[in-house]
């Protein structure tokens, strides 16, 4: 089978990461006997939205919602265009038309890196966080009455569905089951919340009968978060609604160290459309054109689009030749201490490829 990948670099170093990412891509594809075809786009940009005055072209969908996959740069460039026009006319639509209800967040303590956590070395730090993408707390149901009055009030509702809550659960216990350690966390806050996250609770016990070999725990959003600086060790995988699942997953790559190398997926189990894989970072118009930029954030996520696809060898390959690149100092980009520039950090991991 052949995968036919949309390439979409968009803005800034997002433009300068990606041929790395590609690069990586390739080694990996040719070594495990995997068939990729790149289509490249140009839109999700400033430069597209100088020329033609939107973000995208009216037909978007059709042009990449039948790809297998969407493998995505970074979008924004506040000097020219405000960031709500060209991050909610891009990256944002893709999440929801494509209905990728899962983002999906490795925290990794790699090799090199240095971690904010004091005493913790590479092995310490290894689980994945959850986050429900499309309900919960981020809903537009609420409203703003009386304004600039001494009455005025503002209300916002929390949208929990059961199929929303249901599917994203299973998504974390599936992939639960499939680790070594089979431990699944729930992030909740029913002490103080008490509608929503009392039934968020419910349907974690219901969906664990379900995987009777994953064993469970829960703990309040508030104590969860000083145990992800406390205890990484503790944890495999974490699950959480919009908000808390939000704030986990910055905070999970936050202790394994720098944000260049954080990976991302925007996914739609099903595959009833294509999934969105990017690097956690934007941009970064500061360091932009000057060819530091690190790309292992966008390498990794190609690591992530691999296994999505069900190329499990080919995608493990691509983090253990990341793990080698970093453990060598050399080969680093100057934001991990080393003096390598994006193209020799990207032929690096390529070449380490087996
Ligand atoms: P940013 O992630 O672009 O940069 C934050 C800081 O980290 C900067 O100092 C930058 O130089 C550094 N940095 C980021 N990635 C790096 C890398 N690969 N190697 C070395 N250093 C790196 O966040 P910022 O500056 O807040 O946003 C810039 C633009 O990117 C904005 O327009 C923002 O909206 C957009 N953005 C887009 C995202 C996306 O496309 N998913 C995510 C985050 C921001
Ligand atoms: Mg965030």
């Amino acid at each position: 089978k052949q995968y036919r990948i949309a390439v979409i670099p968009g803005d800034g170093i997002g433009k300068e990461v990606m041929p790395e990412g590609l690069r990586v891509l390739e080694a990996a594809a040719k070594k495990h006997g995997v068939a990729l075809h790149f289509d490249h786009f140009d839109f999700s940009s400033w430069d597209y939205y100088e020329k033609h005055g939107q973000m995208m072209p009216d037909d978007w969908k059709e042009k990449i919602g039948k790809h297998d996959a969407i493998y995505f740069g970074a979008v924004g460039w506040p000097a020219k265009i405000p960031d709500h026009v060209s991050l909610w006319g891009s990256l944002i639509k893709f999440r929801r038309e494509f209905d990728q209800y899962v983002n999906l967040r490795p925290v990794r303590l790699m090799p090199g890196v240095p971690s904010p956590l004091a005493g913790r070395k590479p092995g310490d730090i290894d689980f994945w966080v959850v986050r429900e993408n499309t309900e919960g707390e981020y809903s537009s149901v609420g409203g703003r009455m009386f304004p600039d009055t001494d009455r005025e009030f503002v209300t916002q509702q929390t949208v929990m569905t059961r199929t929303g809550v249901d599917r994203i659960l299973k998504f974390a216990f599936e992939l639960a089951q499939s680790r070594p350690k089979k431990h699944l966390t729930s992030a909740t806050k029913s002490n103080g919340i008490s509608i929503t996250m009392p039934y968020w609770d419910e349907r974690v016990e219901a969906m664990a009968k379900k995987y009777p070999g994953v064993k469970w725990d829960k703990y309040h959003i508030d104590i969860l978060t000083a145990n992800f600086v406390l205890h990484p060790d503790w944890f495999d995988v974490v699950v959480g609604s919009n908000l808390f699942g939000d704030i986990l997953s910055d905070l999970g790559p936050a202790c394994t160290g720098t944000i260049g190398i954080a990976p991302s997926g925007n996914i739609n189990p099903e595959g009833d459309f294509p999934s969105v894989f990017e690097p956690v970072h934007g941009s970064a118009p500061d360091i932009a054109g000057q060819g530091i930029a690190n790309p292992i954030g966008a390498i990794w996520s190609g690591a992530m689009m691999l296994e999505h696809l069900g190329e499990k060898e080919a995608g493990k390959s691509i983090v253990e030749a990341i793990e080698r690149t970093l453990a060598e100092r050399t080969l680093r980009t100057k934001d991990l201490g080393g003096n390598a520039d994006t193209t020799a950090c990207g032929k690096a991991v390529a070449e380490m490829v087996d």
